[in-house]
């Protein structure tokens, strides 16, 4: 690990047992200090939400789904994605944003890509006082071909004090679930980092700090578009070798791509870098990754009638795809993206792969 940029961070807070939240809580409330509001009310928000709630904040939930809304503050349970498990009846949720905003230290972007903007305008008009922004939402934006976070800042300029992403291998339902996870909190600020890590103080999620905001940002779309390839990696071969070899390759061009962009080489190593994109690329949990595979099995256009909104790996390949389908260096996002546009049929994805790299590597 790169001593200057990435550091594992140790609290001094200690992991509050149930009973020792509430108390806590109220302490909080009182000095107005850890409010942290989540937008979003779905998987990972949710998630997040009761790991905050665990580590001693007081959080509100934003949301527009009235029925989830419904569920966590009568029931403490999001059923739709969680079923009958109970989340933290201290969490309260609302569909008012005033009363949400209200006394928030921090605000958690925990929504589709697709609907950011809209709330960042109405986070423009409606924050009286400054927050830190903790974005959860991975990709790039249309219309400046920058990471979200990027888009954020910009539009959030007044009233922010710091803004953090987090990143790296966790699936909401292993979060809610306690399994042991580690991700990195990335952001330009040192200081911003360590006071977001610092309010994650439960066991089962570590929080490692990472300062390169662009290498991470970056990874962390294009590994979307990777897991669509792998996805139909897996469906064309059972051959660990031809697997192996295929993501390799993705988290060398993933890598190139990076460095382009001003990343750091290190990054790639990271919970953020690796860690992330095994995830993605490996798990039929990831929407990506089976949106790939759902494709080779269909090996028709009906396929790309899948819900694409969710699949950001589609949205990437939309606003990338010129760029990455003219890049010698980038043969497998290549054969991807000529798949996507319906050049190469998903059933020659590996030796459509395959051949280009070969024609690289005569090139070279
Ligand atoms: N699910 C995961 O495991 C996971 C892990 C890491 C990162 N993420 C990222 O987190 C973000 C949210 O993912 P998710 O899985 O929770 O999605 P989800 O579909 O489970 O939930 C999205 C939530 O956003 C709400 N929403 C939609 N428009 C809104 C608006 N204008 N204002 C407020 N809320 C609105 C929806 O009602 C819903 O509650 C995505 O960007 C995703 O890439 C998800």
């Amino acid at each position: 690990m790169d001593k200057k940029t990435n550091k594992s961070i140790k609290t001094n807070k200690k992991p509050n047992k149930s009973n020792k939240t509430d108390k806590k809580t109220k302490k909080t409330n009182k000095n107005e200090f850890n409010n942290i509001t989540i937008i979003g009310t779905g998987a990972w928000g949710t998630a997040i939400a009761k790991v905050l709630s665990e580590s001693g904040n007081n959080v509100t939930m934003y949301g527009v789904d009235n029925k989830e809304i419904k569920d966590i503050n009568q029931h403490g349970m999001n059923k739709k994605y969680f079923g009958q498990s109970k989340i933290n009846t201290i969490i309260r949720a609302t569909n008012d944003i005033d009363k949400a905003l209200l006394k928030s230290k921090y605000i958690v972007f925990a929504l589709p890509s697709a609907f950011l903007k809209d709330i960042l305008k109405i986070l423009k008009n409606k924050l009286k006082h400054k927050v830190i922004f903790i974005n959860l939402v991975k990709g790039i934006d249309p219309s400046n071909k920058k990471p979200w976070s990027f888009t954020i800042s910009k539009i959030l300029k007044d009233k922010s004090s710091g803004l953090a992403s987090i990143i790296g291998p966790s699936f909401a339902i292993d979060v809610f679930n306690k399994k042991q996870t580690i991700v990195n909190v990335v952001s330009k600020s040192d200081s911003v980092c360590k006071k977001v890590a610092d309010l994650f103080s439960v066991p089962y999620f570590r929080v490692v700090r990472c300062l390169d905001e662009v290498g991470a940002e970056t990874i962390a779309a294009y590994k979307n578009l990777l897991a669509i390839g792998m996805g139909m990696v897996f469906e064309n071969t059972k051959s660990i070798n031809t697997i192996s070899a295929v993501l390799t390759q993705g988290i060398k061009e993933i890598e190139i791509i990076s460095k382009n962009n001003g990343g750091k080489s290190s990054t790639i190593i990271e919970f953020c870098g690796i860690g992330d994109i095994f995830l993605t690329c490996t798990s039929d949990l990831s929407r990506n990754f089976t949106f790939g595979k759902n494709l080779y099995r269909k090996n028709s256009s009906k396929s790309f009638k899948l819900s694409k909104s969710t699949v950001e790996g589609y949205t990437l390949y939309s606003i990338v795809k010129k760029e990455i389908i003219k890049n010698k260096n980038l043969p497998l996002l290549k054969s991807i993206c000529l798949v996507l546009s319906k050049e190469v049929e998903p059933k020659n994805i590996v030796t459509n792969t395959f051949e280009l790299i070969n024609k690289t590597t005569t090139q070279n």
